[in-house]
């Protein structure tokens, strides 16, 4: 893509909700991956910690290390030319002070992130406030927050009565409150999603979370149709799988049947030696 593209920044997200242009964000772990996402017109990358279960193939987003969202935040900032890098604060990383999370996000500003998203509610609005106030953006993530999936029993949709539809509200005003630019909404009712998305100044991207949301977010390698599974609410847009698994496999098959490298280029290598 030539210099000449204008990177969508952080104050042009509030625009878009002005004008009600939706926005798009997926996750993106690596640099080839992030230039095709970013070619496609993708307005947010996010360099989730679903990373461990989709790269590095753990059970919950728990174990996942800073240094790890770190090494990923370099290489998808630096392939990154329209799409603005939020990256994921890792468990145990903002929760302790602001001051342990001021430090720890300025380690993610300066591998290339424009933003960091973090979880929870009221309980990390201090945090937010403090990250913000030292021009540091925040985007919130609020319902299914997959750090507290010990708490919360599983992968479990969240506000689905009135008390805790109540309280999925009181933590998104404290958010935006406290400074944040945006916040996901996961995996809660539509019309939950939708209550909180016209009460907020600030966008809304949900995932599995209704149409209502100013942006949607997918994990990438779920659309991308590089899994088995994937979370119901989940479309399906390619099946890279079947095709990795297919291209693989011809591979293979050539290599035993003695066809590769083709014979055609075998005569060019061996005209090399002989010259
Ligand atoms: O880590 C992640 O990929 C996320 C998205 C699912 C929003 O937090």
């Amino acid at each position: 893509m030539s210099s000449t593209v204008k990177k969508v920044r952080v104050p042009d997200l509030a625009r878009m909700k002005e004008r009600s242009e939706r926005i798009v964000m997926l996750t993106a772990y690596d640099a080839t991956m992030a230039r095709i996402l970013d070619q496609a017109g993708i307005d947010l990358l996010l360099v989730g910690d679903s990373l461990g279960h989709v790269i590095l193939g753990m059970d919950t987003t728990v174990s996942v290390t800073l240094n790890a969202v770190r090494h990923h935040t370099r290489a998808v900032a630096k392939a990154a030319n329209r799409a603005l890098v939020v990256a994921d604060m890792p468990f145990m990383t903002y929760e302790v002070s602001p001051e342990q999370a001021m430090r720890n996000s300025a380690r993610l500003f300066q591998d290339g992130a424009a933003a960091v998203k973090i979880e929870g509610g009221r309980t990390v609005a201090e945090v937010v406030r403090r990250l913000t106030a030292a021009g540091l953006p925040v985007m919130g993530h609020i319902g299914l927050t997959p750090q507290h999936v010990h708490q919360l029993g599983g992968m479990r949709r969240q506000a689905r009565d009135r008390e805790a539809a109540e309280q999925l509200m009181c933590d998104a005003l404290a958010l935006e409150e406290a400074g944040a630019f945006a916040i996901v909404l996961e995996s809660i009712p539509d019309e939950v999603a939708e209550a909180v998305t016209s009460r907020l100044a600030i966008p809304t991207i949900g995932i599995g979370a209704g149409p209502h949301c100013d942006g949607q977010v997918l994990v990438s390698y779920d659309m991308l149709g590089l899994f088995e599974s994937a979370p119901p609410f989940v479309k399906r847009y390619a099946r890279l799988g079947e095709l990795i698994r297919d291209a693989a496999s011809q591979f293979a098959g050539d290599v035993r049947r003695g066809e590769c490298p083709r014979p055609s280029e075998r005569r060019r290598c061996t005209a090399l030696v002989v010259s």
